[in-house]
């Protein structure tokens, strides 16, 4: 049987993905500052409202929910409209302040039931969970959950692992499609900014910008995606003003 597929609706990735991401997988969108992280991911959630009628929950640990309406506007997205019509819900995290992040995100998830979840950005999010877990009296302490399971020393290293695959086995409990976002330094070698989210995750799209001279030049390289066979060259991809798209679109076209 065909693995089921979930498609993006971005032109011409669906095509470079074989028909779209698998289904309930999770995936890492990765890139440097202003790449297109959260346009590529919002745009995901947008057309799985307008496209398929799939109900879609942004949970952002960076903008505010007015920042991105404003930004959705910019590219024709009514973020509102379609909240009002329960295919859309925006949920903003003041990491700061929130305790029990996950707990929160598992009664969001059952009671919105969305099949389609982002996580803009598991980098915030992640840090701020290891903050919360260095503080004695939260009840979701990941430091004791790093200490009992591992003979290993507590290095933050080891407690950001634990606490990854201790997130991503709740995040599979959803029956979503998940994408979380990651911020790499211009010139990392790394897909993630932990360096272990990308061993990880099911999937993972890099997004990478190039500017020479006045051109602005994007580029993005599924580097991997289990359970499907993919486009494995850099394929380029510009923002305009309905979103990104990628550049050979006709190519990649279904
Ligand atoms: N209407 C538009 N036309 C063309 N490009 C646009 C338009 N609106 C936004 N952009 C481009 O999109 C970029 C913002 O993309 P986005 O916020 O999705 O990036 P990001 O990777 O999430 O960034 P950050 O690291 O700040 O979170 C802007 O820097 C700009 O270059
Ligand atoms: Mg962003």
């Amino acid at each position: 049987m065909a693995v089921e597929k979930v498609k993006t609706g971005i032109p011409g990735l669906d095509k470079a993905l074989e028909g779209g991401i698998p289904k309930n997988n999770v995936v890492l969108v990765s890139g440097g500052a202003g790449t297109g992280k959260s346009t590529l991911c919002m745009q995901y959630l947008i057309n799985g409202a307008k496209l398929f009628g799939e109900k879609g929950l942004y949970i952002s640990t960076e903008q505010k929910r007015k920042e991105l309406i404003k930004a959705g506007t910019n590219f024709g997205w009514d973020i509102e409209g379609l909240e009002q019509k329960n295919l859309l819900k925006i949920e903003y995290f003041d990491v700061v302040q929130s305790d029990n992040a996950l707990e929160k995100i598992y009664d969001l998830y059952t009671a919105f039931t969305p099949k389609r979840i982002v996580l803009d950005s598991l980098t915030t999010f992640t840090d701020s969970l290891l903050v919360s877990g260095m503080r004695e009296d939260t009840a979701f302490s990941m430091v004791q959950v790093a200490e009992s399971v591992s003979p290993i020393p507590r290095t933050e290293k080891v407690v950001a692992k634990s606490l990854l695959y201790h997130l991503m086995n709740k995040i599979r409990l959803f029956d979503a499609t998940v994408m979380l976002t990651t911020e790499l330094p211009e010139k990392s070698n790394f897909l993630s900014a932990d360096n272990i989210s990308e061993f990880i995750c099911d999937g993972v799209i890099a997004l990478y910008y190039l500017g020479v001279g006045s051109v602005e030049n994007r580029s993005m390289i599924i580097r991997k995606m289990r359970y499907t066979s993919h486009e494995k060259k850099s394929i380029l991809y510009e923002i305009g003003s309905n979103g990104i798209h990628l550049i050979k679109e006709e190519e990649y076209k279904i």
